[in-house]
């Protein structure tokens, strides 16, 4: 073909399957050729045909004929930079595992030369199956990268470890073993998420509104585009990211060493977390007691990490955000330039679903001699792309 580093995509048939179309646009979109491989129980989640339109290649089944081809399973990853397997069911991890050669996909893989990758996918049940975890360690030790599955909400309801990662990270997996960079490959980008808390007595705090969904986003977005992450964020209760080096903090003092310390060494900043900008004066070691008197709370102002970051900026890209109600691009313009900053998302609080917990967010993104943005209402991945797509024409050339 057209000189695209090749990827094979190896499908079989857990409920994942159905994501494996999306997956495949991303990997065609992301410049590579795309062979998919699918299993007999993986085409009763999912056509061929919706992956051959995809891909534009034909796709190989189980229905392959010998006849015509009697060496497809040693050619398929010739001159492939990987290959993966997602989703991977327990049956296939088994075969793969002991050897099986008992279709397209498990002789296809058996004569690989390219690195393989699995992304197991099934219920937490089954995951946790001694001999399930058994046949994932045999498969580790042989060299084969096996992708943690994420814990989440399976198609079945149950909560727990086994969903299928994000086709965006797999996607950002298959770029790296084709050395494919994405917008953000060598660049480390600092991100902060959820709330600090300030404690008032050892068993009281006072906080901040947040989940910590739209810096994980953020996070797991500049991950999938090839970056080096770090997350610092407090007590959240959003799902954070695989593949992203986590600092947990509490206070605002806390994340505010947390982040100037690692400043120096990044090329952004993204300053998702709603820290807390006050603090109680006299925080008491001990547990207050109800007395007779309703106690009054002093509070200081805590230091603000932006500001502080500001004077030492640099060439670095700094992200913000400003919750509004009113007068969104007066005053995210005035913040902007107040704290230095390359990018202000502003955040419409005023609207139902948008903001707090929610897993949508409503933005209008202002940055340097650029019009404003506003971004319609959508999912918090989907926001964050839009917010990075924006920083990065901010950020200086790579040093050589
Ligand atoms: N921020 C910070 N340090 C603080 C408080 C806020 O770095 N102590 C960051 C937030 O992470 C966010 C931006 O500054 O990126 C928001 O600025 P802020 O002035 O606190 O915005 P609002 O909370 O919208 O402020 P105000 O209540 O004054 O409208």
């Amino acid at each position: 073909m057209n000189g695209a580093k090749k990827i094979v995509l190896g499908v079989t048939g857990g409920v994942a399957a159905y994501k494996a179309p999306e997956l495949a646009r991303l990997l065609k979109k992301g410049g590579l050729d795309v062979q998919v491989v699918m299993t007999r129980a993986a085409e009763r989640f999912v056509a061929p045909l919706a992956l051959r339109c995809v891909t534009g290649n034909a796709v190989l089944t189980a229905d392959w004929d010998a006849q015509t081809d009697p060496y497809d399973h040693l050619f398929v990853t010739r001159g492939a930079s990987a290959a993966l397997i997602a989703p991977a069911t327990a049956n296939f991890l088994a075969k793969m595992a002991h050897g099986a050669a008992d279709d397209l996909l498990t002789t296809t893989i058996l004569a690989a030369r390219c690195p393989v990758y699995v992304a197991p996918s099934m219920n937490p049940a089954m995951l946790n199956n001694p001999a399930v975890r058994e046949n994932i360690r045999i498969l580790e030790k042989r060299g084969i990268n096996v992708v943690p599955p994420e814990v989440g909400e399976m198609a079945d309801g149950e909560f727990g470890e086994g969903r299928l990662p994000s086709i965006e990270y797999l996607a950002s997996l298959m770029m790296k073993a084709a050395g494919v960079a994405g917008d953000l490959a060598g660049r480390r980008v600092l991100v902060t998420a959820g709330p600090t808390v300030e404690p008032i007595d050892a068993a009281r705090f006072i906080s901040n509104r947040s989940s910590g969904k739209m810096g994980a986003a953020l996070a797991g977005a500049a991950r999938d585009r090839g970056a080096d992450v770090t997350l610092i964020h407090g007590p959240v209760t959003a799902r954070l990211p695989e593949g992203v080096r986590r600092v947990s903090v509490r206070t605002a003092v806390e994340m505010l060493d947390a982040v100037t310390s690692r400043f120096s060494d990044c090329d952004m900043l993204i300053m998702a977390a709603a820290v807390a900008d006050f603090r109680p004066a006299r925080p008491s070691a001990g547990k207050i007691k109800k007395g007779d008197q309703s106690p009054t709370l002093a509070l200081e102002p805590n230091p603000d990490i932006l500001e502080a970051v500001a004077k030492i900026k640099g060439g670095r890209v700094v992200v913000g955000f400003a919750a509004e109600t009113e007068n969104l691009i007066k005053n995210g313009r005035d913040k902007m330039a107040a704290k230095n900053m390359d990018v202000i998302c502003v955040n419409d609080v005023g609207g139902e679903d948008s903001g707090f917990d929610s897993d949508y967010n409503e933005v209008t993104i202002l940055c340097r001699g650029e019009e404003p943005l506003p971004l319609r209402r959508a999912d918090k991945p989907s926001v964050a792309n839009r917010i990075l797509d924006v920083a990065v024409k901010f950020l200086s050339a790579p040093v050589a």
